[in-house]
């Protein structure tokens, strides 16, 4: 059977050795001027100067040869001998190979060359997340549950372009909740044509106006209030760092699932300026090179990897939290298995007691995104079990629940209020029968 953990180990003993061998001898020093500042009505301007010179970088520096293939055999020399059979394959040609090295080099010394500053302002902190079209509503609901754990923390919610803003939820909403809406196009202009999906994200971290910050994919939310990563070890102690909380790959499920990212990743754009801008890299030829060489075909391909090996390839430090992630879901009385929720547990304890200490931190709500409109309703609400009665769906039960997050705390009871809550205050946003269910299921399933 295809084992996705050993596929992955693989992957990145592989990736190692054909990565190490694109790096080696293309550590330079870098020399970065200080573009911080204090004035935030500055930042656009330089966000789009630096964008301008970059954009030039990264387009002169493509790797000219063919797209990277899965569909051939594996034929990279010497590195296990027993590999596990994996579903996809990546096969670099002589000429591939060559044309990688020489354009990430050619990249490198670029970078080197000019002294990039991410602009941004000094001392700030600040939570970045990438929504655009229907995950507003999503990136709504993470800036809710971030203001249910008492944190204050400012919010940039970034879209592709003014159209993809909600005027209710970018006008009305976000401004009260201490968030606003960014279109990534005002730094960006036209090359925005030329950044695919995942490319949003890390300009996102490029062009946001904080010095450190957490990056929440819209549909990732934190059960404890996050200010405290920011002040404790691991973040204070690599660097900082920058880490990625998602310990993932992804285990072999639905198409839906596998395509979904996992992102939870804090960096200090100040000590982490040449491993942010290498990632861009990575993201910018991801789909065609990157992606590819760097998953190995493992499940999950995608962003993901491209931050720890900027960070390698940048000598840069990081951490990643060894606790794995845990799917949470339930069996229907069908018996049909619904996982909703992937628990990304607690940085702080990972690494001061260990892996088996750490608690669920984070809560990536995938499958379905939370909507009070799509989950209060009869017809889509994954609320409800298959004989049509509701049920939690994290867990089987409440005590089970309390268990797994520890301390007596119900995180899907909380969780759920906070959607209820949505449903019932933001009248002219979601259907009245949200708010009607919304509140009957608090009160039938969790006597809330
Ligand atoms: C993948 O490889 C197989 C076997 O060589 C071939 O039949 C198939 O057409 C290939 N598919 C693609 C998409 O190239
Ligand atoms: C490095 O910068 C100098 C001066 O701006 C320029 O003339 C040269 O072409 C640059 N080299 C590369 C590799 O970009
Ligand atoms: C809760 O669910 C677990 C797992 O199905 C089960 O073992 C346990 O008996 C249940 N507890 C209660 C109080 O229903």
């Amino acid at each position: 059977m295809f084992h996705p953990w050993a596929a992955r180990a693989v992957g990145v003993i592989l990736t190692a050795l054909l990565l190490g061998s694109l790096l080696w001898r293309q550590h330079a020093p870098f020399t970065y001027s200080a573009a911080h500042r204090i004035d935030t009505q500055d930042l656009p301007g330089l966000h789009r100067e630096f964008w301008r010179h970059f954009y030039d970088d990264l387009t002169a520096s493509r790797p000219k040869c063919t797209k990277i293939s899965h569909n051939q055999t594996l034929r990279v020399v010497g590195l296990v001998d027993d590999p596990p059979p994996r579903p996809m394959k990546v096969v670099l040609e002589d000429e591939q190979h060559r044309a990688l090295k020489t354009a990430h080099r050619d990249f490198i010394k670029r970078l080197s060359n000019r002294t990039y500053g991410l602009a941004y302002v000094l001392g700030s902190r600040g939570i970045v997340i990438t929504a655009g079209g229907s995950y507003l509503i999503h990136a709504l609901v993470t800036v809710r549950m971030l203001r249910r754990t008492g944190t204050n923390l400012p919010v940039e919610v970034f879209l592709r372009d003014p159209t993809e803003g909600d005027v209710r939820i970018c006008d009305d909403i976000f401004p009260l909740l201490n968030a606003k809406c960014v279109p990534l196009s005002q730094t960006l202009g036209d090359d925005i044509d030329s950044i695919g999906k995942y490319g949003y994200k890390m300009v996102a971290m490029l062009v946001s106006t904080f010095e450190e910050f957490l990056y929440l994919d819209a549909d990732c939310f934190p059960l404890y209030n996050p200010d405290m990563l920011f002040t404790t070890p691991p973040f204070t102690t690599h660097g900082p760092l920058f880490f990625d909380i998602a310990n993932i790959p992804m285990p072999a499920m639905d198409r839906s699932q596998v395509a979904s990212e996992a992102g939870t990743i804090m960096y200090s754009k100040r000590t982490h300026t040449e491993s942010l801008l290498i990632a861009a890299y990575y993201n910018f030829y991801g789909p065609d090179f990157y992606y590819k060489l760097h998953s190995q075909g493992a499940l999950g391909e995608g962003d993901k990897e491209t931050f720890r090996w900027s960070a390698v390839a940048s000598n840069s430090p990081w951490y990643q939290v060894k606790s794995r992630v845990k799917h949470l879901g339930f069996t229907t009385k069908d018996g049909e298995r619904r996982d909703s929720m992937m628990a990304q547990y607690n940085p702080i304890i990972d690494l001061k007691a260990g892996a088996e200490e750490a608690r669920p931190f984070f809560a990536h709500a995938h499958n379905p995104k939370l909507d009070p409109d799509w989950m209060f309703n009869e017809k889509t609400g994954t609320i409800f079990d298959s004989d049509g009665s509701m049920r939690r769906i994290w867990h089987e039960n409440a005590t089970q629940a309390m268990e797994y997050f520890g301390n007596g705390f119900d995180a899907e009871a909380w969780m759920w209020e906070e959607m209820r809550d949505m449903a019932c205050e933001y009248e002219n946003l979601f259907h009245r029968t949200a708010c009607v269910i919304g509140t009957r299921y608090l009160e039938e399933v969790f006597q809330a």
